[in-house]
């Protein structure tokens, strides 16, 4: 299947809404659990959350290692306000969690160079991948560790409905709509090794973990 793009931002209050109520907590605690694994000895220092959305994944990091600074970036103002409301009710966190709005590429960004950069499900978002990469290598120090899950794109758009209908059955129309959208505009793997080769990137791993999700986990080489 040719990829078909999906519109960049999720900026529309029903959309932000949808997706901020679904029920991500399996995804998102694998996130951060490839992190746990991958990076067992980060546990001080700062970590960036390329396109955060509602922030759970920020927070969830910040949870778990309470040595971490963990800022998450997103361009839309719908998402951030509920990862605003989450990090409220959440003060503990409040010194060491910061939600940036800002729109890639060209995003200021209040740290020159994190020892972290990490981001789920923004990819496909991105018309131009290079756009996502550079951001990685901008914002990441040399030597940074980089986490980043995403969905690939299956084989054919009948196999696409195949996985809204097994995971989403239950789910609000929109945000089954959208999850149709991103599969499709999804990358295949050797799309992302070439990617990674285009960057400098090519001693990353990129593996398939689940039937529509893979991992790509590498340390940042010198700027
Ligand atoms: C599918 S959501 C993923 C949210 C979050 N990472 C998660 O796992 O729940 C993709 C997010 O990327 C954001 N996004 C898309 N394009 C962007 C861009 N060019 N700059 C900043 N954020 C962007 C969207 O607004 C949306 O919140």
């Amino acid at each position: 299947m040719q990829r078909i793009t999906e519109p960049e931002l999720m900026d529309e209050a029903e959309q932000a809404l949808a997706y901020a109520m679904a029920d991500f907590a399996e995804p998102n605690e694998r996130f951060v659990g490839y992190f746990e694994t991958e990076f067992p000895d980060l546990q001080t220092g700062s970590v960036l959350d390329l396109g955060c959305g509602p922030g759970d994944i920020v927070l969830r990091l910040a949870t778990r290692r309470a040595g971490l600074t963990v800022h998450g970036i997103d361009g839309s103002a719908a998402m951030l306000r509920f990862a605003s409301e989450s990090l409220h009710e959440s003060p503990e966190l409040g010194g060491r969690v910061q939600f940036i709005e800002g729109l890639l590429p060209g995003a200021t960004l209040p740290l020159p160079a994190y020892d972290a950069v990490v981001s789920n499900s923004l990819l496909h978002h991105l018309h131009d991948p290079d756009v996502f990469w550079r951001a990685v290598r901008e914002a990441g120090a040399p030597g940074a560790a980089v986490l980043v899950m995403d969905l690939f794109r299956p084989e054919s758009a009948a196999a696409a409905q195949a996985i809204v209908d097994q995971y989403a059955a239950n789910e609000p129309e929109v945000l089954r709509l959208d999850f149709l959208a991103s599969l499709c505009a999804a990358f295949e793997p050797d799309e992302i090794r070439a990617q990674l080769q285009a960057h400098g990137l090519d001693g990353f791993s990129v593996r398939t973990v689940s039937d529509r999700h893979l991992l790509i986990t590498g340390r940042l080489p010198p700027r």
